[in-house]
């Protein structure tokens, strides 16, 4: 007597869609690179910015998301985004399934397992998914980009066009070189 087979679990309908929360302050090329991979990867991906209630950061959270935006011309399904509160809630109000992480050296792995931990306890439903960036990238973040423009280094490489374009505004108003 033949068996009836178990069709495979399906897939669910709809774009699949990845959140890549972070605090960008500015977006970097390191990050950039993540979101290029998402994007191979997801139909849509959302550039989350996480806003603190407290801290201002070196841009606005409104400037952040304008330069993303500015930034990501070349990756059709991208978006930025601010939210408030939990990163699992702002996934659940997007419907996206997956975080992405970019994953840089040993010293990211502590406290990114720790946060995937506490975020897949809140929503089990929600994968984390770690990305590694190319060796160019291990060591950049934002505030290395912020330091060496503060003391007149050579930031360029590490940032898109428009990044670079807004912070040497921002010195030159202040009366200083970047
Ligand atoms: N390229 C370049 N830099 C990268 C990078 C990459 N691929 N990946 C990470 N970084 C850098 C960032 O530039 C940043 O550098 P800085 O500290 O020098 O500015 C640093 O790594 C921290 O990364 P970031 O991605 O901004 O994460 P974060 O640890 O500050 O977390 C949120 C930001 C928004 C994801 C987090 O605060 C959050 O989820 N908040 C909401 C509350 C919540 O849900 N918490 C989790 C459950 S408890």
């Amino acid at each position: 007597m033949q068996r009836e087979k178990t069709p495979p679990a399906r897939a669910p309908s709809g774009p699949q869609i990845a959140v890549y929360p972070g605090s960008f302050d500015p977006i970097t090329r390191g990050h950039l690179e993540i979101v290029e991979r998402a994007s191979s990867l997801f139909d849509e991906v959302i550039i989350a910015i996480g806003r603190h209630p407290t801290k201002h950061g070196y841009f606005s959270v409104e400037r952040r998301c304008a330069l993303i935006e500015a930034s990501i011309g070349h990756l059709p399904g991208v978006r930025a985004a601010a939210f408030d509160g939990l990163v699992v809630d702002f996934c659940r109000e997007v419907g996206a399934k997956a975080m992405v992480r970019g994953l840089r050296a040993i010293g990211d792995f502590e406290p990114e397992f720790r946060m995937a931990q506490a975020n897949r306890d809140l929503a089990p439903e929600i994968e984390t998914i770690f990305l590694i960036p190319r060796p160019e990238h291990m060591y950049v973040s934002s505030s290395l980009v912020r330091e060496i423009a503060s003391h007149g280094g050579d930031f360029e490489r590490y940032v898109p066009g428009p990044v670079a374009e807004a912070m040497h505004s921002r010195y030159a108003a202040e009366g200083r070189e970047a």
